[in-house]
């Protein structure tokens, strides 16, 4: 397809304060828009990825002061500095296309256009402000929006601030704002909608400042020199500012806007989906399509802050695990929409569990097969026994519709977890197929090479769509199986590798690591004092085997008192937090009786309720109930704790719910 023919995507990122150095969480949320713009170019389309850094206002004025530079050194020195954002987003394989500076002249320009075009058009007019501002999140409060005096986002100190100033009609778009927010599908999840128009939609819009005098860091109105452009209409407006809105720096406007989607953080989803369309609105432009708000990545329980001294520093985690490692590891552990608790115990076991025992086993046993039995290339001559293999031929062949179904609704954990569902099947598919015993008959060597060949397909088509995940070992996979066809038509189809199709072994993809070993070097390396050693000094090595810590063994029991446990398999019909507790999550289950089955666990810990539903798991189902936070609990949810982490136990989803383990 022509170039001109493909339909356009524009994407975007916040545009980072480079006030101080980016963390995991400021990665979190490019590494998800990185997916996503790696999956549109996929589908084919003409993907346009913008990022960029918001380098005006108080609080970089402040910090430079404090530094004793100027501020535009003080932002050069994070944005293109050595281990500076624009070096971050290339460790992290981030593949922007335009990264937008907004002290760079032709956004500049752009803003002090669209400044004069809102004031000319009598949306924006002078007046006094007296409120309260907080200077770390440069936002103005009213007294009844503040959280116990203090700011409602941050929870710091605000200061009674009067300044002359101009101010922008936001009231007048009240309504229509309220109209754009209840367009289902426009600001998604949904929960993001009601907080909005609970928040501040009914309390009643009130006009915005959008000037400031007391400082002078930011874009002069160059129709009234002494005001600087308030730092959100100077953010907001980069995202048409790179593609060349009202400067002659690019030509893309025309092309690309409205954005396809605006990809932020829950905090700003207010500046987003009511201030900008207000902005929007006023300036008589086309409104972006969509716009998710993604959940925030906590440390062990806790918000990252520097203060805290609990930022987790990607460069440390990259260099020891490897970018895709992780990538993978933010997309995979944490539901998009939702916050996340990252510890170092989750990531060591989601490498340990989905990539080196799952993904990696999986790709070095069949390849490792491949070349043992047929020298790493299958023979011509394969007899066609499809019926034996439906069940992974099926899977594996739809995996493509449901992984862009999750895509499409940015339910960026969901398609990981039904590419792992195939892997874990295929896995399966090895042991029920017992290659090494068909191998040691002659006669068996045609059904040999179709099970391999099954298995190289798989590891093809899951090797494909793991491509906007991890990139570069989703290429090394697809190499070792001799570049065979990737593109987005060939992977719904099961069947495509040449019938010699070729298979050559390498490295391990991704060594075991020693949890117990790692978690101590981690845990080292994160305080405040150590964390600037080179990490790569401590690289973890690789292992054979993990040594668990063993549990002390029970007291044998006979046979009857097993038997007297009733072990049910159960279905996740609705699942949430239980108000007050840390630990407990509520479940709603199906046990076949036609009455759902309620029990409290003490998971929450480790998973959030959304991913829950829809898993067949296992229960102890004649236990006597009891009570927990006032809750009424019947019976116990089977898991097992490993490496700090614990996984409750699903069973695959075709067993019905009510049947009996045993
Ligand atoms: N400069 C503004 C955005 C202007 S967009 C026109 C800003 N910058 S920021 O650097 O503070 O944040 C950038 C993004 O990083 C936000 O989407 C924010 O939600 C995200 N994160 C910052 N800390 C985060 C976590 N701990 N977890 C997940 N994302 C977080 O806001």
């Amino acid at each position: 397809m022509c170039d001109k023919c493909k339909e356009k995507f524009l994407i975007t990122t916040p545009i980072y304060y480079p006030s101080s150095r980016l963390h995991i969480g400021h990665a979190y949320c490019t590494v998800a828009t990185d997916v996503i713009a790696r999956y549109q170019r996929m589908l084919g389309k003409d993907v346009l990825f913008v990022t960029g850094t918001d380098e005006h206002g108080q609080k970089i004025e402040t910090r430079a002061k404090e530094t004793g530079v100027s501020p535009k050194q003080f932002v050069d020195g994070i944005v293109e500095a050595p281990k500076g954002v624009k070096d971050l987003w290339k460790l992290m394989n981030v593949s922007y296309d335009r990264f937008v500076r907004t002290t760079d002249d032709y956004h500049v320009e752009t803003i002090q256009k669209v400044f004069r075009r809102m004031y000319e058009n009598g949306d924006i007019y002078k007046g006094y402000y007296e409120g309260m501002y907080c200077t770390p999140c440069e936002s103005f409060w009213t007294e009844s929006q503040l959280v116990d005096g203090k700011c409602p986002d941050c929870g710091r100190e605000v200061q009674p601030a009067r300044e002359e100033a101009y101010f922008f009609k936001l009231s007048k778009y009240a309504d229509r704002i309220q109209a754009l927010l209840e367009t289902p599908g426009w600001l998604e999840p949904a929960s993001r909608v009601n907080e909005m128009i609970n928040n501040f939609i009914k309390p009643g819009l009130e006009d915005l400042c959008v000037s400031r005098t007391s400082f002078t860091w930011g874009i002069p109105v160059d129709f009234d020199p002494g005001h600087v452009v308030y730092v959100w209409v100077d953010a907001l407006f980069s995202y048409v500012s790179a593609l060349g809105f009202l400067n002659d720096r690019y030509q893309d406007y025309e092309k690309f806007w409205p954005a396809d989607v605006h990809i932020i953080g829950k905090e700003i989803v207010r500046f987003h989906a009511i201030i900008w369309p207000a902005f929007l609105m006023s300036m008589g432009m086309p409104l972006p399509k969509r716009i998710f708000g993604h959940g925030w990545l906590n440390f062990n329980g806790d918000k990252m802050s520097k203060s805290k001294g609990n930022v987790v520093d990607p460069y440390l985690l990259a260099e020891r695990y490897g970018v895709d490692a992780l990538r993978f590891f933010m997309i995979r552990t944490f539901p998009f929409g939702s916050d996340g608790n990252f510890t170092n115990e989750s990531l060591i076991s989601c490498i340990n569990v989905d990539l080196a025992n799952d993904l990696g086993n999986l790709v070095s046993r069949t390849v490792a097969m491949v070349q043992k039995y047929f020298g790493g290339q299958l023979p011509l001559e394969q007899t066609e026994d499809p019926e034996k293999d439906d069940e992974l031929i099926t899977l594996a062949c739809d995996l493509v519709h449901r992984v862009s179904e999750q895509m499409d609704k940015f339910a960026l954990q969901n398609a990981l977890a039904e590419i792992f569902r195939v892997i874990g099947r295929a896995n399966k598919y090895i042991d029920e197929n017992e290659p090494w015993r068909l191998a040691k008959d002659e006669a068996n060597k045609p059904r040999l090479a179709r099970v391999m060949y099954n298995l190289l397909e798989t590891v093809r088509i899951c090797a494909g769509l793991l491509r906007p995940f991890m990139p570069d070992t989703a290429d090394e996979i697809l190499r070792r199986l001799g570049n065979p066809d990737s593109s987005w038509e060939s992977l719904g189809f099961f069947g495509t590798l040449y019938r010699d199709a070729k298979a050559e072994n390498g490295p391990a993809l991704f060594p075991r690591i020693d949890a117990a070993k790692e978690l101590e070097a981690l845990e080292a390396l994160m305080k405040p004092a150590e964390a600037q050693k080179p990490a790569a000094e401590q690289a973890p090595k690789a292992e054979q085997a993990p040594k668990a810590e063993l549990p002390e063994p029970k007291a044998e029991i006979d046979f009857d008192t097993f038997d007297r446990s009733e072990l049910t398999v159960v279905k996740v019909l609705a699942c949430e937090k239980v108000k007050k507790s840390e630990k407990l999550l509520k479940f709603q289950l199906d046990d076949g009786t036609g009455t759902p089955r309620q029990i409290l666990s003490g998971i929450a810990k480790y998973y959030q309720p959304d991913e829950l539903i829809g898993k067949t798991l296992v229960a102890v189902t004649n236990l006597a109930p009891r009570k927990l936070m006032g809750q009424l609990s019947c019976g116990m949810l089977l898991s097992a704790e490993h490496g700090g982490r614990l996984t409750l136990l699903t069973l695959d989803d075709a067993i019905p719910a009510g049947a009996r383990l045993g």
